[in-house]
């Protein structure tokens, strides 16, 4: 890969410009760069070691299929597991990459619980880290989905009965998480990793995740959960990766603890504050921005680059589809308003006293507030 120098590319990618108007010729070419990751990490393998792989998915399998299930806040039937909740698929994934994945003191994982905001942080991680290093002038978040760019562990890495040889990935390796903080992969935390988490006001997640399970259940004709069923269950604790408040609870403990491992961030400081946050992420995966930089706009660019309305509006998060563990899913579900306090155009007030009530109870004493 060509790596230029920041101030001297003339089509710097991240200098303050339209990105709208990138090309997307860039998808090809990034077929054969190192930024996507997952196309160089299935090599051809014997039918014996496709065969042991199919075994490890299908033993998994069945493990999951002897949990019981319940009905959620989601699209699947939920399985619970070590005290959280998955669907099958999502579970079976998250057990092979307990068992398989091997991470790397230079590794980030992104952990967030699902609409917290995880395709936002996905895009503006990958534009930083991968700031200096492109192979054209077009960025390739105008032409990939932030998580194509940044795959998800349990829901597209280990997914296709396939286990990657992740080893071929340059590093920083950028990897995103739902698994909660107790059942990650041991070597994430023997290896000395980098986690950044992002949390979001738990009444906009649960909104936002109404909305988006409801997209899944009205694709495949699935009767749609009314937001008074929904909130019993997310209440109960019943969501995908959830309870919503056991999985911020594990990760903020663990930054309270290892404070320089574990980056703890919110999506409406993100959003009230980008600058700031945007520049103490990039300090805490050691990709710090230099005066110049700042003195360049590169900041601001990244920020505008991974905004909401461009992102939502590029051609592949509006016509593009990815593939996950639960089944293809359209770029598009990824992004809705993208907005902080949406939650007061669905809830009633008791609806959102309810919520309340119970974070209030569930973070007191923890020194997390929303
Ligand atoms: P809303 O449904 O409230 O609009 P996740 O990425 O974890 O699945 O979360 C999806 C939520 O993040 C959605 O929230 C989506 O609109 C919002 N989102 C996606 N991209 C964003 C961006 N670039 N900036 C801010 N919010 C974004």
């Amino acid at each position: 890969m060509l790596k230029v120098p920041l101030k001297s590319h003339p089509n710097n990618i991240f200098l303050p410009r339209d990105p709208i108007k990138l090309g997307q010729s860039f998808l090809l070419s990034m077929a054969h760069s190192q930024s996507y990751p997952l196309s160089k990490c299935l090599p051809s393998q014997t039918e014996e070691e496709m065969e042991n792989q199919k075994r490890t998915y299908q033993s998994f399998r069945h493990l999951v299929s002897t949990l019981p299930s319940v009905d959620g806040v989601s699209y699947l039937p939920l399985h619970c597991y070590n005290g959280w909740y998955a669907s099958l698929p999502s579970l079976v994934s998250a057990m092979v990459a307990r068992e398989h994945f091997k991470a790397q003191p230079t590794d980030v994982l992104l952990a967030t619980c699902p609409k917290s905001g995880t395709t936002w942080l996905k895009a503006l991680l990958f534009a930083t880290v991968n700031r200096s290093s492109h192979t054209n002038s077009h960025p390739p978040l105008a032409a990939l989905s932030p998580h194509q760019c940044v795959s998800t562990l349990e829901s597209a890495v280990y997914i296709n009965d396939r286990i990657p040889d992740l080893d071929a990935l340059p590093s920083p390796r950028l990897f995103g998480t739902h698994i909660p903080f107790q059942s990650l992969p041991a070597t994430v935390l023997d290896s000395g990793c980098r986690i950044v988490y992002l949390c979001r006001d738990p009444k906009d997640c649960f909104i936002s995740l109404w909305h988006y399970i409801n997209k899944l259940r009205a694709q495949d004709n699935i009767e749609l959960r009314t937001l008074d069923e929904a909130l019993e269950y997310f209440s109960n604790g019943i969501s995908p990766f959830g309870p919503y408040w056991d999985h911020v609870l594990g990760y903020w403990n663990e930054h309270l603890e290892r404070p320089q491992k574990v980056l703890f961030l919110k999506y409406e400081e993100l959003m009230q504050h980008p600058k700031v946050h945007l520049k103490r992420l990039a300090e805490f995966v050691g990709s710090p921005f230099t005066e110049d930089e700042e003195k360049e706009g590169v900041v601001e660019g990244i920020i505008r680059l991974c905004s909401f309305e461009n992102l939502s509006n590029s051609e592949v998060n509006k016509i593009g589809r990815v593939e996950l563990a639960v089944g293809t899913v359209e770029n598009s579900f990824f992004f809705r308003r993208g907005e902080v306090g949406d939650w007061a155009n669905h809830l009633t007030p008791e609806m959102a006293r309810r919520l309340e009530e119970i974070t209030e109870s569930k973070f007191r004493g923890s020194g997390l507030s929303f």
